[in-house]
């Protein structure tokens, strides 16, 4: 199958290309052989439109030529229709960019930059349509930063069918994994990475197990939690890892998390410190676990005492989302991860946002895809929580701290998160944006206020213990006053956070 290359200028699709072998070109390159000048030249000699008709001609030849392999494709060449339509049996990847990193590579005010990349503003706009086209197309998403090993990653998701799945590229400091998307893996027989040997050592909870650890067998165990947020400790820790013992598992086996966010937790750390470390799969059958969870390593279990507080970054070695898992799912666990989606759009503002408050379902294909990808590039930059990942905490210091206090039982995970995001864009001074968020959460069936039982008191306590704390410091807290705009590592004064959560028991 012929390879097309997408992305925003400066993602280099051009080195990118280079690293697939023979039969690979750039149309970019190819236009400048043939017309004897640069596009910079035709640009300004001839205007956009001129260079757009000339670049979809050679673009669609080169698709069409039985010699050519791979093709680069300029970035702005998906705005042409028929261009779109050539692409119907190609495989497409995006060498995906940010911004502000393709300013710093094609633009930041440099005397040659390209046509295009001379004033800022533009640049990013420019940038913010573009990106949503691309991401709608692309079979395989892969960071601008691994460029140059595309051959190799792109030889390790060679069993992954364009159409029938996608696969987003994963980075981390600690390692890189596929995370492959599409109805139906889960199936009967359940899509397995051909890279991934070792026997399969399924770790489920029976709801999840009941529905989808068929599809993975053969497996060399098979063990079984009670569903909830209440197996996510370190008796259950230990339960597991006493039953990988007695079937004899080893490190070079491979763990599946099938299941939530509290198998998926459990199941990653267990793999985390059995014997040291083993790989382990994500397998997440919730939306919670869709969105959010699975992605970016964080492993652990509860302390009665506070939410988290004891695990380890651990990086799956895949992950493997079947959106059809979510058809089993009761509707107010659907309602429970809508919260995760709210808040991964307001970190993500822009088309994914857009999505979302438009009204797109709780379970949408694309708002799944966006909400991974956000999570995914959130975590590339900060593996270990240090600075942005810490973003990801929207709504949560209060979201954990209302589960504490409730013994883990009154409030799902999703749930609380949805009461601490309402805090939180009060705390953010974000009237207006409250107000929608109160609507769309409403709407999914989530509460917007707390139980009349909790104590503030109680609460605020909780929240002086979140992990993001360091010292004596006061808690950091995240704040969204507009979407896509949210800070982490802000200060809140002690009466303005009680107020929040008093004006949650309103
Ligand atoms: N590691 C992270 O980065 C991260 C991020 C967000 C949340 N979390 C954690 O995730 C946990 C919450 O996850 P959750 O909301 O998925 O809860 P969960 O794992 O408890 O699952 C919710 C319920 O759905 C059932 N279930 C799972 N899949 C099903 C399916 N396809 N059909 C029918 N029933 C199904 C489960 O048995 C359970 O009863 C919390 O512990 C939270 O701290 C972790």
């Amino acid at each position: 199958m012929k390879t097309a290359l997408v992305g925003f200028m400066g993602a280099g699709k051009t080195s990118g290309a280079q690293t697939l072998g023979p039969g690979a070109v750039d149309v970019d390159a190819v236009i400048e052989q043939r017309s004897g000048r640069p596009v910079a030249e035709i640009f300004a000699a001839q205007g956009e439109s001129a260079f757009r008709e000339l670049e979809e001609r050679t673009t669609l030849e080169l698709l069409d030529d039985p010699t050519v392999r791979a093709v680069a494709l300029g970035g702005g060449a998906l705005q042409s229709q028929r261009i779109r339509d050539a692409l119907g049996g190609v495989r497409v990847i995006l060498l995906d960019i940010d911004a502000e990193q393709a300013w710093q590579r094609v633009g930041a005010g440099r005397d040659d930059a390209r046509p295009l990349a001379r004033d800022r503003e533009q640049f990013e706009r420019l940038h913010a349509a573009r990106r949503p086209l691309y991401e709608a197309l692309a079979d395989v998403i892969v960071p601008a930063s691994c460029s140059l090993r595309l051959g190799e990653i792109l030889a390790a998701v060679e069993d992954v069918t364009p159409g029938e799945a996608r696969v987003l590229w994963a980075t981390a400091e600690s390692g890189e994994y596929p995370v492959v998307i599409g109805a139906g893996l889960v199936g009967e027989r359940a899509f397995w990475p051909r890279a991934l040997s070792g026997r399969r050592v399924v770790v489920s909870d029976y709801n999840a197990a009941g529905l989808y650890a068929q599809a993975f067998e053969p497996a060399l165990a098979s063990i079984r939690i009670m569903p909830g947020e209440q197996s996510k400790t370190l008796a259950h820790a230990e339960i597991v890892w006493t039953e990988m013992v007695r079937h004899g598992v080893t490190r070079t086996d491979v763990v599946v998390a099938l299941g939530g966010g509290v198998v998926g937790d459990l199941a990653g750390f267990c793999a985390a410190a059995y014997q040291r470390g083993m790989r382990f799969v994500q397998v997440p059958t919730t939306l919670v676990a869709q969105v959010d969870s699975a992605y970016g390593g964080k492993t652990g279990v509860d302390l009665a005492e506070a939410k988290n507080y004891v695990g380890a970054f651990h990086q799956p070695s895949a992950v493997l989302v079947d959106p059809q898992t979510l058809t089993t799912l009761a509707p107010e666990e659907l309602a429970a991860g809508y919260a995760e989606v709210v808040k991964t759009g307001l970190l993500a503002g822009g088309a994914l946002w857009d999505r979302i408050r438009g009204g797109a379902p709780a379970n949408d294909l694309q708002v799944i895809t966006g909400c991974a990808l956000t999570k995914l590039r959130i975590v590339a930059q900060d593996e270990h929580d240090t600075g942005p990942r810490q973003l990801l905490n929207l709504g949560h210091t209060i979201g954990h701290a209302i589960e504490t206090v409730t013994g883990y039982a009154r409030y799902r995970h999703g749930e609380a998160v949805a009461l601490g995001l309402l805090a939180a864009l009060r705390l953010s001074g974000a009237e207006d944006l409250r107000e929608e968020v109160s609507e769309l959460l409403a709407g999914a069936g989530l509460p917007l206020s707390l139980d009349p039982q909790v104590s503030v008191e109680e609460v605020i306590r909780a929240t002086a213990r979140d992990k993001k704390r360091v010292g004596e410091g006061p808690v950091p807290f995240v704040l969204c006053p507009a979407p896509g705009r949210a800070l982490f590592g802000q200060v809140v004064a002690p009466e303005e956070l009680r107020a929040a959560v008093e004006e949650l028991r309103a």
